[in-house]
């Protein structure tokens, strides 16, 4: 079975639909990492909740990327991990995550990329009037939820649906979609 790291900085509420879905078989994977920059931040409690071993690390104690990055390739490489699922890892990915792990790196976003890349994606769709809804897989590359897509799937506004309701409906075609392109990634 493949070994997945889960990279969060948040709530961590995909990061719970992914361990749900290995704990239940639907993911055939081994989640075995969740690396935070926050250490106090909810996806840590989840974690500790499920067994799953935390690599917790504050940037500010670093004086560069590189360095903590250095740091994080340790632990993936003790813990034999295959692919890395960014979920809410509010973070560029550095040189050296990408080049020790390149191709191996997954993003969710909550938009149609290539369309409101970037922080705040529900609200800024949402204020444009956009009136089709939807989330991207896709590798992570240098830039800004720029790499290449793997997935997407969305969803009409209904009449008067509120940027909260959108919010909902978006996080459920997430924590659905996520785990199953994981798993089509780790078991092709
Ligand atoms: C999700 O909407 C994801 O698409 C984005 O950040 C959010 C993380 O939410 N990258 P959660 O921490 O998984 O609840």
């Amino acid at each position: 079975m493949k070994n997945i790291a889960v990279f969060a900085s948040g709530f961590g509420s995909n990061f719970e639909a992914i361990l749900e879905a290995a704990e239940q078989g639907q993911l055939q994977a081994h989640i075995a990492l969740l690396v935070v920059d926050k250490p106090a931040c909810f996806a840590v409690e989840r974690a500790q909740r499920h067994n799953v071993p935390v690599f917790a690390f504050n940037p500010k104690d670093y004086s560069s990327k590189e360095e903590y990055e250095t740091l994080i390739v340790n632990q993936l490489e003790e813990y034999k991990i295959d692919l890395i699922a960014l979920a809410g890892y509010m973070r560029l990915v550095g040189n050296v995550l990408l080049q020790h792990y390149e191709g191996k790196i997954i993003n969710i976003h909550p938009a149609l990329l290539p369309a409101f890349p970037g922080t705040h994606a529900i609200e800024k769709a949402y204020d444009y009037g956009v009136k089709i809804f939807g989330i991207t897989i896709h590798y992570v590359d240098a830039g800004m939820d720029t790499g290449k897509i793997i997935a997407q799937d969305c969803f009409k506004m209904k009449e008067g649906e509120s940027v909260d309701e959108v919010e909902a409906r978006i996080h459920q075609l997430e924590h659905q979609l996520y785990p199953k392109i994981l798993n089509q990634l780790v078991n092709h």
